[in-house]
């Protein structure tokens, strides 16, 4: 109750104006932190629904436009989202992945039943070759998923010399054979995905030895040389980490990966309507992405224990919303639609991984294209770019930028039911440009909010960037139709020694600061 009536009296101060300057945002510029891995905005691209066939490869022959296969246009707006890295080819897929069933000609390749993912054909169009290609087309590095679940040792360690060997042997010239003379280059190699659950059903003592003898025999030449990831645990678990920490002492081991989800429902039964839900979800969905803060915290230190100099990295390599199929779909294509509520848990997603920047140098959204919370909608030629997507591009001076602590004084709490979380999210970093860039979130559907934004001491003197909000919560971008949910303008000025922000409600605004 008392609770209740604070969040009241907050939100009666924010509509009140005069109390409304209470709430302030400190950035302190003189303090830089970490490094924000530009790849943290990486992007996850699976054998999965339409989320690779028809969403990004239609094939050469293709009456759609396409560079060898790839579809142009999604091409053209990943691009435009500096896409980092792209993992592929699974998750759960990737081990049941055989890499010598997707080289050679096309025509001769075996198909298959993609038995994970909706018992579909998998024709393996899309194999090594043309998944180096994509990368090359949107100018991202490479993270190649290994296949331990049902693949060996051997399979992981010739897939390497597949792709890395520079000299003569049978592997290199059957790669020269198959068009790509050069050794491609693997910028991230994980040994299995999801090994306590689709990827084998193991225990984390199993999984590290399976892991060490693998890593035994992944070689590559020194100068691609893949940094080498271990498939870790999911949500709050620590185990995962625990244990690979302490059991994967000498081998090749660089990385932990990482996965956690966001459902509304936090059930796996029934995760959640995508659209036409009530503020009750709005709330339950962002309010998880805080806790996820904590789940990285819980991981990232346990691993300070085991490795006190930060050597290791904590990837969460798979994360985003995940909502009741969409009705009438495969319920195995994970098709979901994507709202203004998924850009604004992307937003906080990624203000956590900022944070955390020290140790989370890495992390993918599942998936990129029409596969859960997506960047890009297709059907046939059609194509529309989702809130989520927006929200990447509005964090593009992000990518690489120095991190800078902000704090926010007096953030009123929003409360729906028994579900509560602060309402407004901020982040700051000096981008590669030099300009200093500030993130926030207002994540309160119905309340505005205004604040005073200093740097340091002093207030900024001007502010330019863009405001991503819309009029439903689950205002959404739907194919063939005008698009509800853009960035627009944002600018403000100081007036008497004093920068006032008016965050509409259910709002991202990302700014760059002037003064
Ligand atoms: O992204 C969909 C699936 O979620 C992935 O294949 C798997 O790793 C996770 O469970």
């Amino acid at each position: 109750m008392k609770k209740q009536l604070l969040a009241l009296v907050a939100a009666l101060m924010v509509g009140a104006g005069a109390q409304a300057a209470d709430i302030k945002v400190v950035v302190n510029a003189d303090q830089p932190g970490p490094v924000i891995h530009r790849n943290i905005y990486g992007q996850f691209a699976e054998h999965l629904g339409t989320g690779i066939y028809e969403g990004m490869w239609v094939g050469p022959e293709s009456k759609i436009p396409n560079v060898r296969g790839w579809r142009k246009d999604v091409v053209a707006a990943l691009k435009d989202l500096h896409v980092p890295l792209v993992r592929w080819p699974g998750g759960c897929f990737a081990d049941e992945y055989h890499w010598r069933e997707g080289i050679g000609p096309r025509a001769q390749r075996p198909v298959k039943v993609n038995t994970t993912w909706g018992g579909v054909a998998e024709n393996n169009a899309v194999g090594t070759h043309e998944f180096f290609d994509l990368a090359e087309q949107l100018g991202a590095e490479t993270y190649v998923n290994g296949n331990l679940g049902t693949g060996s040792p051997q399979e992981m360690a010739e897939w390497l010399e597949y792709m890395t060997a520079d000299g003569n042997s049978t592997l290199a010239q059957l790669r020269r054979k198959n068009g790509h003379a050069k050794p491609f280059r693997v910028h991230y190699f994980a040994v299995g995905n999801e090994s306590w659950g689709c990827g084998g059903n193991m225990r984390p003592e199993y999984y590290v030895d399976l892991y060490r003898q693998a890593a035994t025999f992944l070689k590559t030449p020194q100068n691609n040389r893949p940094v080498f990831i271990a498939s870790g645990g999911h949500d709050a678990r620590t185990d995962w980490t625990e244990t690979l920490a302490k059991g994967l002492k000498g081998v090749p081991f660089d990385a932990i990966s990482h996965h956690g989800y966001t459902l509304p429902t936090g059930k796996w039964e029934t995760k959640g309507a995508a659209v036409g839900f009530g503020e009750d979800q709005w709330i339950s969905t962002l309010a998880h992405t805080q806790t996820i803060d904590a789940w990285v915290r819980k991981n990232t230190a346990v691993l300070d224990q085991h490795d006190p100099k930060k050597r290791v990295g904590f990837y969460f390599d798979e994360w985003g919303s995940w909502y009741d199929p969409e009705p009438g779909s495969n319920p195995g294509f994970l098709v979901q639609r994507n709202t203004l509520r998924d850009a604004l848990l992307a937003a906080l997603h990624f203000h956590v991984f900022h944070a955390n920047a020290e140790r989370v140098k890495m992390t993918n959204v599942a998936q990129m294209v029409n596969v859960l919370q997506a960047m890009i909608l297709t059907s046939k030629d059609k194509l529309a770019l989702t809130p989520t997507y927006h929200a990447f591009k509005l964090y593009v001076p992000f990518q690489d930028a120095t991190s800078l602590p902000a704090s926010i004084e007096n953030n009123p709490v929003y409360l729906v039911g028994k579900t509560e979380m602060p309402s407004l999210s901020v982040t700051a970093g000096r981008a590669k440009d030099g300009k200093l860039y500030v993130g926030l979130v207002n994540a309160n559907a119905t309340q505005a909010a205004e604040l005073a934004l200093q740097v340091g001491a002093n207030a900024a003197k001007a502010v330019k960037g863009q405001l991503l909000t819309a009029g439903a919560m689950d205002a959404q971008n739907e194919l063939g139709k005008p698009a509800q949910v853009v960035p627009v303008p944002f600018e403000a000025q100081a007036v008497g020694g004093k920068l006032t922000l008016k965050l509409p409600a259910k709002s991202i605004v990302v700014v760059a600061v002037e003064g």
